[in-house]
């Protein structure tokens, strides 16, 4: 069934009362998930005073032995990780240089259009701080780099991928997501991007497949709620828009390609897996206007407001320092947010590069990103820029490896 955006205030009046007959305990359910919140951030507070509440791994120690019974109940309970050393980091920074000589030679400053971002209902700076540059060199050899492969299948493992005779996706396989580049040069302050969620607003409550994901938040006992549970996930359907993403991922992510930290602008997260039911359940209490999910809107972010969820954004923190060649994953549920203003004295880089793993959706998709990528075309998730279509040394079938290959789907 496909989602209609007609009469948005009528369709959640139904969907409270449908919601709430169903679910009589709404108010002492929310009160019982406030408590457990509040002890998130008791836990987060506690850890950030120590050091940091994302945890954090070694690539070395992953690749050998992949996470440990404790290391995964530490990423579940959080929905994040940072992995360390994921990328040699003097290959990064040759990459990042040669990443900057791409965008500069080619001219994308001089063909900057100005395009309202409907997603987080602001205009884009005329200086972009956010690429549409989507087969440089830097990308392609990050995406396919056999540590990135050996980094997402333990990271697609953590999830529940297969159940009975069902099997969601496959954590093995990758399908290669063309992302974009973030440079953010010292001193910027118009990327800053509130605390929110990817992945769907409105629908995380109306979307059918959505409802059983969060079955057990609604109307089962909500201590069993799995978040990394891949039944249904890979079939939620969202509203159209551009700025939503086509594939399944199990985790967003990036890859640093600059040295960057706390005040750098750049990534901060709310490391609880349990802020998810508590914005499910807290849009469906009594002060909340019965047309109105918290402000959640189709098309747009799902944002996490200090006016309904105060509790959650104490627990907001940005992420440690990290290295060129480090990279920090976050589950689709995750709350986060980029830093306002970027006060240190270096370029912040990164490149997008999340998990998606093998399934019915993301092939799909990659058939209509193969032909975008030999055109030069921008991926199709994204606005049809199609920047790259004349730029030289982007990548070409000559530089994809055989894993290269098989991510994008050639064979
Ligand atoms: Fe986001």
């Amino acid at each position: 069934m496909a989602l209609s955006t007609d009469n948005m205030p009528q369709q959640i009046r139904d969907l409270k009362k449908m919601l709430r007959d169903n679910m009589p305990d709404y108010r002492e359910r929310f009160k019982q998930v406030s408590e457990a919140m509040e002890a998130e951030v008791a836990r987060i507070k506690q850890e950030e005073a120590a050091g940091s509440a994302i945890p954090q791994f070694e690539y070395a120690d992953i690749a050998a032995h992949g996470f440990s019974d404790a290391q995964r109940a530490k990423v579940l309970q959080s929905g994040c990780c940072i992995i360390r050393h994921t990328l040699p980091a003097d290959e990064v920074s040759a990459h990042n240089e040669a990443l900057s000589r791409y965008i500069i030679d080619n001219g994308y400053y001089d063909h900057i259009p100005t395009v309202e971002d409907n997603y987080f209902s602001q205009l884009k700076s005329d200086k972009p701080q956010i690429f549409g540059i989507y087969w440089s060199q830097a990308q392609i050899w990050a995406r396919q780099h056999p540590n990135m492969a050996v980094a997402r299948r333990n990271l697609n493992r953590l999830w529940t991928w297969q159940e009975g005779d069902k099997t969601f996706f496959d954590p093995d396989r990758e399908a290669s997501y063309a992302d974009r580049v973030r440079r953010r040069e010292p001193g910027d302050a118009t990327l800053g991007l509130s605390p929110h969620v990817d992945s769907g607003s409105i629908e995380r409550w109306i979307e059918p497949h959505y409802r059983e994901v969060y079955h057990d938040v609604f109307f089962g006992d909500w201590k069993n709620y799995q978040a990394f549970h891949g039944a249904n996930r890979i079939e939620v359907e969202e509203y159209p828009s551009p700025a939503v993403c086509s594939v399944f991922r199990t985790f967003q992510g990036w890859v640093a390609l600059t040295p960057q930290g706390k005040g750098d602008g750049t990534l901060q997260m709310v490391p609880s897996s349990l802020a998810m039911p508590y914005m499910l359940l807290r849009a469906l209490q009594d002060d909340v206007p019965e047309d109105d999910l918290c402000g959640a809107a189709p098309g747009r972010a799902l944002t996490v407001s200090p006016k309904w969820h105060p509790l959650l954004l104490e627990g907001l923190v940005s992420i440690p320092q990290m290295q060129p060649g480090d990279t920090v994953w976050w589950h689709p549920d995750t709350i986060h947010a980029v830093e306002d203003k970027h006060n240190g004295t270096e370029y912040s880089n990164v490149l997008f590069i999340g998990a998606a793993p093998d399934c019915g959706k993301n092939r799909t998709f990659l058939a209509k990103q193969r032909t975008a990528f030999l055109n030069g075309e921008s991926c199709p998730d994204f606005a049809p820029e199609h920047h790259e279509k004349s730029y030289a040394g982007r990548a070409t079938l000559d530089d994809l490896t055989e894993l290269g290959r098989h991510q994008m789907g050639f064979e």
